[in-house]
């Protein structure tokens, strides 16, 4: 973490927003664990003292919403608007409430972008430059980003025209993707030569080193981008070919543009235009948009790691360029996987919000399996089996079950909170709580701020335990009162600090202690106040999930996946849809296989591949690259240093010992600054390392 700013709270107003859904389908678990997250950081910020608005909105412009309402034969601004409001009513349903939540293609955006650009232009950042832009002559048509298709020339992946997605998610300028086809036509794209506005980020390079050395939040937000740098920064074409965006803002007296904005410059200037609409609703003598975007202000952006580069490089490029303040804070989410597979929209491999919400579950317990499940950084699998464990286990074993029993206790001998004070143990105990909620906020750890509930409702399990009052209430009645009385405040301590993540639990418990007010208004601090003397029989708060209701779910899920997959076989190759297939994370079921190549090689030719049994010795995280580890792997006759793409895949604290099959004639490569030396066998999308199963001894050839 940054050692430049002060820790929150400060006074300085704070907004926190988290990348704005394509208005363009039906929302699933993946854009949930965003928005949930973003949410629940704000709302843990809030419990700090601080000073908050948290704001979205949905990105109407660009490919991905054209293409899709193409698809449907809508234009694309019913098409987005419906979505949009279908995202507004949907998000509340989860307990996310944004202060504000716009879109880009409102009145407010357009003007701030048109004159953000402006800015930029007039600083002498924009200049044209005349390239060459894909092109379908059957369409009749250009083809900006998802219009094509092809090759990523970084990393050899198949990528779309603005976005290696699949690959090593570098954005791609127009013209990079190799061997483009149209996704209008399925034909090879034509190279036609076309003026384009560019916005000089090659001039920001020294800016950028020093903001991301200042930059706070998860570390592949912080280091990723350093690499790209280092790389050497391109300039970035903002502009394109289309009917559907934000004008490119042409000065007075001049010609309309026939270029639209690219809609990775007015989506990221939401955030700005939405605090601005908050500040209009709220009065700036509530909340002032500009103290926080021109003045002083934290400003801390949650998203997913695919869109890092746009925003450590890109936005704070253009923010720096039309003077504004710079992101504090970046905390990139890494993906959900659903049963230890991609998720998958066309393949319906997916947990829906509408599905989930019609499935009867609470909004909270997503909220809570979303956020604790590794921490914002990590990948997340959901399974309902696992969804089950968690919450049977940690909601309603532990938090749920001291909360109902320490109430219910408390109500049937003392009609509410015992006259009593708290004992200084506990009273401590609720101290390190506050404590670790209050370093987890800091260190943008969601996890941990669920944690010092889950563990402080764990203490409270054992400390009833310990102390068992029922023995007491008859012969030692003060002792027994003073017990009671801790339970009731850790119970109270416990809703302040679980209110961040389970926002309707904790308005119940605040309830159901007869607390005035909100507990999303509660301070950490007030975790440590007394509770009201009286309150009324409590109910209890969570339910356990039966197994037969997981074994139905699971069912469920793995028929409609059949299905779809039953569905894509019966289509064409041309009818699937671009934007779906990349929308989802490379998986690979048997219809994905590749061919077998028709030429074969001989067996001279094998015998050139020195391919050995290998042990791992050591693995770690090659910082600053996502996916890479270094490994050190023992021969037999020596040790290799190995750069393996597998940081994601594996729990590389349990490769150690492991045996695995490597080409060691391999010749040798830099990887982000890292000699490899040899390459590890692997299979599939997951990186399944090949080992062997008997007595082969490290360093046998494999013959
Ligand atoms: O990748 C996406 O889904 C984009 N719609 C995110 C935009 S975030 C932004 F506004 F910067
Ligand atoms: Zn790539």
């Amino acid at each position: 973490m940054s050692t430049h700013n002060d820790d929150f709270p400060t006074d300085d107003p704070a907004v926190v927003t988290c990348g704005l859904p394509y208005a363009n389908g039906d929302l699933h678990i993946g854009h949930l664990r965003g928005y949930i997250g973003a949410d629940a950081f704000n709302r843990a910020l809030q419990t700090l003292g601080q000073e908050t608005a948290y704001v979205c909105g949905s990105d109407m412009h660009g490919t991905p919403v054209a293409v899709n309402a193409e698809q449907e034969g809508v234009n694309p601004e019913d098409f987005a608007l419906e979505w949009h409001d279908q995202y507004a009513e949907t998000f509340p349903q989860f307990n996310v409430e944004f202060d504000n939540y716009g879109h880009t293609h409102d009145e407010t955006n357009t003007e701030l972008t048109q004159e953000i650009v402006r800015t930029l232009d007039e600083q002498g950042y924009i200049y044209e430059k005349e390239i060459q832009v894909a092109y379908d002559p059957d369409a009749d048509q250009y083809l900006p980003d998802r219009y094509v298709e092809g090759t990523c020339p970084y990393c050899g992946e198949k990528a779309r025209g603005d976005e290696c997605d699949e690959g090593c998610q570098r954005h791609l300028e127009p013209g990079e993707v190799e061997d483009p086809t149209s996704t209008i036509t399925g034909n090879p794209a034509e190279y036609r030569e076309r003026t384009h506005k560019f916005f000089e980020v090659s001039e920001f390079a020294d800016f950028l080193t020093e903001f991301l050395d200042g930059l706070e939040g998860t570390s592949n937000a912080r280091n990723q981008p350093r690499q790209w740098i280092e790389d050497g920064l391109q300039d970035w074409c903002i502009t394109r070919d289309m009917d559907w965006g934000i004008d490119y803002p042409t000065a007075e007296g001049e010609d309309e543009s026939d270029l639209v904005l690219y809609v990775w410059v007015d989506a990221p200037i939401e955030y700005i235009a939405s605090t601005k609409q908050y500040s209009e609703r709220v009065g700036t003598d509530e909340y002032d948009w500009e103290q926080v975007w021109k003045g002083e202000g934290e400003i801390v952006h949650i998203i997913g790691r695919d869109i890092i580069q746009h925003h450590t490089i890109f936005w704070p490029a253009m923010l720096e360029g039309a003077d504004y303040n710079k992101p504090r804070g970046i905390a990139a989410t890494g993906f959900i996987t659903i049963n230890g597979k991609g998720l998958s929209t066309s393949r319906n491999r997916a947990i829906w919000a509408k599905e989930y919400l019609d499935e009867g579950f609470h909004p909270d317990l997503l909220r809570y399996y979303l956020t604790t499940t590794g921490g914002l950084q990590q990948d997340v699998d959901f399974s309902w089996d696992a969804f089950q464990e968690k919450v049977n286990g940690e909601l309603v074993g532990t938090v749920g079950n001291f909360w109902y029993r320490s109430l219910l206790f408390a109500y049937r001998n003392y009609e509410g909170t015992p006259d009593a004070d708290v004992s200084e143990e506990v009273h401590e105990r609720i101290q390190d709580a506050i404590a670790d909620a209050r370093a987890a906020v800091n260190d943008y750890d969601l996890r941990g701020i669920g944690q010092s509930a889950v563990e402080l409702a764990q203490f409270g399990n054992e400390y009833i335990q310990r102390n068992e009052p029922w023995k007491l209430t008859d012969e030692e009645p003060e002792t027994a009162a003073q017990v009671i009385r801790d339970c009731v405040q850790i119970a109270k301590a416990v809703g302040v600090l679980i209110e961040p993540i389970a926002p309707d639990k904790a308005r119940r418990l605040w309830e159901q202690l007869g607390e005035d007010g909100e507990v999303a208004d509660a301070l950490l601090e007030d975790a440590l106040e007394a509770p009201p003397r009286n309150f009324e029989e409590p109910g209890e708060l969570f339910e356990k999930i039966e197994d037969d209701r997981v074994a139905e779910l699971n069912e469920k899920l793995e028929e409609r996946v059949a299905e779809a997959e039953d569905d894509e076989d019966e289509e064409t190759e041309s009818d699937d849809t671009a934007a779906d297939e990349a929308d989802d994370m490379a998986d690979a079921d048997v219809d994905d296989l590749e061919p077998l190549a028709d030429d074969r090689i001989s067996f001279d030719d094998f015998q050139e591949l020195d391919i050995r049994v290998g042990r791992i010795e050591s693995a770690e995280g090659i910082e600053g690259a996502d996916d890479l580890a270094r490994l050190e792997v023992d021969i037999g006759f020596e040790t290799r240093q190995i750069v393996a793409g597998i940081k994601q895949l594996h729990d590389l604290d349990e490769l150690p010992g492991e045996k695995c099959v490597l080409l060691a004639n391999m010749e040798q490569a830099e990887l982000f600054g890292v000699e490899s030396n040899g390459m590890i066998l692997a299979a599939g999308e997951e990186a399944d390392l090949l080992t062997t199963h008997g007595d082969a001894e490290v360093g046998e050839k494999i013959r």
